[in-house]
C-alpha cells in the first residue's frame, strides 16, 4: 500500500460537510430521472413500496458497512479491502465497485448533460429560437450529447482536483434546500392541473399482482444506484470522515434525504405525465409509454411550457440547473471512487490522478453519447446486477471476514453507546443474514 499523505487524500472539515456531501453524491439523476422512470414503466406504486423496501431493509444497512469499511481503513475501496484482512479475494471486490462506478459514471455524464441543456433549451424555448431549442432536446443527437457531457467531466474534474473540503464540501452545501424547494413549488402546481389525480393513483394506489421477479430486480438496483452502493463511494467518502461522527445516524440522515427526494421526484412526475397526457401530448402508445429512457425529459419541457410566460422561463431554468447540479455532486462521487484509488495505490498526485482518470471515463461517455441505447445495457449490468453483487460481497466481508463486532468497534467512535442499543443487536442480522439472502435470492430468480 503506498504511503499516500494526508494532505494529498484530503478530509472532511465538518459533519455538515460530511453529511451534505455525501446526500448529495447520493441524491442526483437516480432520484429525479431513475426514480420515476422506473416507476412509470415497471408498475407504479407497486415499485414504490419494493423500492421502499429495498432501501430501508437493504440499503441502510449496507451504507452503515460501507461508512465503516471507509472509516476504520481510511482508503480507498481496493486499499480498504486489504487493510482488514489478508484475504486476497476481497480487494477484488474494492475493484469491482470502481469498474461499476466508472461505467455508472460514463453514461451518466451523457444523461447530466440532457439536463443542463435543457436548462438553455428553455431559454431558447422562451426567446422562440426554435432550431437551437429542437437541438437540445435531441437526445439522440452525438455530437451534442459528446460536447455537453465533455463540459459536464471538465467540470467535474475540477472540483475534484480542488480536494475534498475545499472542492467537494463547498459545492454541494447549498443545492439540497433549493432543488426540494422548486420540487414542492412544482408538485403544487401539477396537482391542481387537469389529469393529476389519475398519476397520483397510478403512485400511490398500489396493484400488488405487479410485483414479480424483473420489478424487485429493478427496484433493488435502484435502490443501490440512489444511494450510491455497491461502487464504492461511501467507502471512500467514509475514508475522509472524522472519528468524531455517529455512523449510522449519518447514514440514516442521508438514507432518508435520498429516498424524501426520490418521493418528491415520483410525486411531481407521475401526475405530469398525466396532465401532459390531458393536455394531448403523446407520453402513451397505446397503454405503453412511448420512451423510457428519456421520459422525463419529455415531461417536464412540456411542463414548463404549459405553465409558459416568464414563470415558466424561470422554474424551467433552475429546476434544470439544480437537476445538473444534484447530477454534478453524484459525479463527484463517483470520479471521487478512482480517483482516490489511483492516489492511493499508485501514489500519484491528485491533480494528475483526477485529469488521467477523468479522461479515460470520457473517452467512454463519448462512446455513449453517439450510442445513447447503450445506457439501457450499462445500467441493466453494471447498476441493477453489478452493485447489488457488490452489496452482497461487502455484507459476506463484514460478516465473516472483518466481523461486525469490529465494525461496531469502529462506530463506537462517535457513538459511545452504541453496544446499549436495539441497533447493536439487529443490524449484525441483517448484515450476516437479511441483505445477502434477499439480495442473492433477487440475483437468482431473475436469471432463473
Ligand atoms: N446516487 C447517485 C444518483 O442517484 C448516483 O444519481
Amino acid at each position: 500500500m503506498a504511503g499516500t499523505s494526508t494532505s494529498e487524500r484530503g478530509a472532511w472539515n465538518s459533519k455538515l460537510g460530511f453529511i451534505l456531501a455525501a446526500a448529495g453524491s447520493a441524491v442526483g439523476l437516480g432520484n429525479i430521472w431513475g426514480f420515476p422512470t422506473k416507476v412509470a414503466t415497471e408498475g407504479g406504486a407497486a415499485y414504490l413500496i419494493v423500492y421502499l423496501i429495498c432501501t430501508f431493509l437493504i440499503g441502510f444497512p449496507v451504507m452503515v458497512a460501507e461508512l465503516a469499511i471507509g472509516r476504520k481503513s481510511g482508503k480507498n475501496p481496493v486499499g480498504a479491502f486489504k487493510a482488514l484482512s489478508s484475504n486476497k479475494f476481497f480487494p477484488l471486490v474494492g475493484l469491482w465497485g470502481v469498474i461499476c462506478g466508472v461505467m455508472i459514471l460514463s453514461f451518466y455524464t451523457v444523461i447530466a448533460g440532457w439536463a443542463f441543456g435543457f436548462a438553455f433549451e428553455e431559454i431558447f424555448y422562451y426567446l422562440g429560437w426554435q432550431e437551437a431549442a429542437d437541438l437540445l432536446t435531441d437526445t439522440g443527437n452525438g455530437w451534442k450529447n459528446a460536447i455537453i457531457a465533455s463540459a459536464f467531466m471538465f467540470g467535474t474534474i475540477k472540483i475534484i482536483t480542488g480536494g475534498i473540503s475545499d472542492g467537494i464540501e463547498r459545492a454541494t452545501k447549498f443545492m439540497m434546500p433549493l432543488l426540494i424547494g422548486i420540487i414542492v413549488i412544482m408538485i403544487g402546481y401539477v396537482l391542481t392541473q387537469p389529469g393529476a389525480s389519475e398519476g397520483v393513483r397510478e403512485y400511490l394506489l398500489p396493484d400488488f399482482s405487479k410485483i414479480n421477479a424483473d420489478l424487485i430486480f429493478s427496484a433493488m438496483g435502484q435502490a443501490f444506484f440512489s444511494l450510491s452502493l455497491g461502487m464504492g463511494a461511501l467507502i471512500t467518502y467514509g475514508s475522509y470522515l472524522n472519528k468524531k461522527e455517529n455512523i449510522p445516524q449519518a447514514a440514516a440522515f442521508v438514507t432518508l434525504a435520498d429516498v424524501g427526494i426520490a418521493f418528491l421526484a415520483g410525486l411531481l412526475i407521475i401526475p405530469a405525465m398525466y396532465v401532459a397526457k390531458n393536455a394531448g401530448i403523446e407520453i402513451f402508445v397505446g397503454d405503453q409509454l412511448a420512451s423510457s429512457t428519456d421520459l422525463v425529459f419529455q415531461i417536464l419541457p412540456a411542463l414548463f411550457h404549459t405553465i409558459g410566460g416568464a414563470v415558466g422561463l424561470i422554474l424551467g431554468v433552475v429546476f434544470f440547473l439544480l437537476l445538473s447540479i444534484a447530477a454534478l455532486t453524484s459525479t463527484i462521487s463517483l470520479l471521487e471512487v478512482p480517483v482516490s484509488f489511483v492516489i492511493d495505490e499508485f501514489e500519484v498526485k491528485r491533480k494528475k490522478a483526477a485529469w488521467s482518470v477523468g479522461l479515460g471515463v470520457l473517452a467512454i461517455s463519448i462512446v455513449v453519447s453517439f450510442y445513447p441505447a447503450l445506457i439501457g445495457h450499462f445500467d441493466n449490468i453494471f447498476n441493477n446486477l453489478g452493485l447489488p453483487i457488490g452489496g452482497l460481497l461487502t455484507c459476506i466481508f463484514v460478516a465473516f471476514v472483518w466481523k461486525t463486532d469490529s465494525a461496531i468497534t469502529e462506530m463506537e467512535f462517535g457513538f459511545a453507546g452504541i453496544r446499549q442499543t436495539l441497533f447493536s443487536k439487529v443490524w449484525p442480522v441483517f448484515i450476516y443474514v437479511v441483505c445477502p439472502l434477499a439480495i442473492l435470492y433477487n440475483i437468482v430468480t431473475n436469471f432463473l
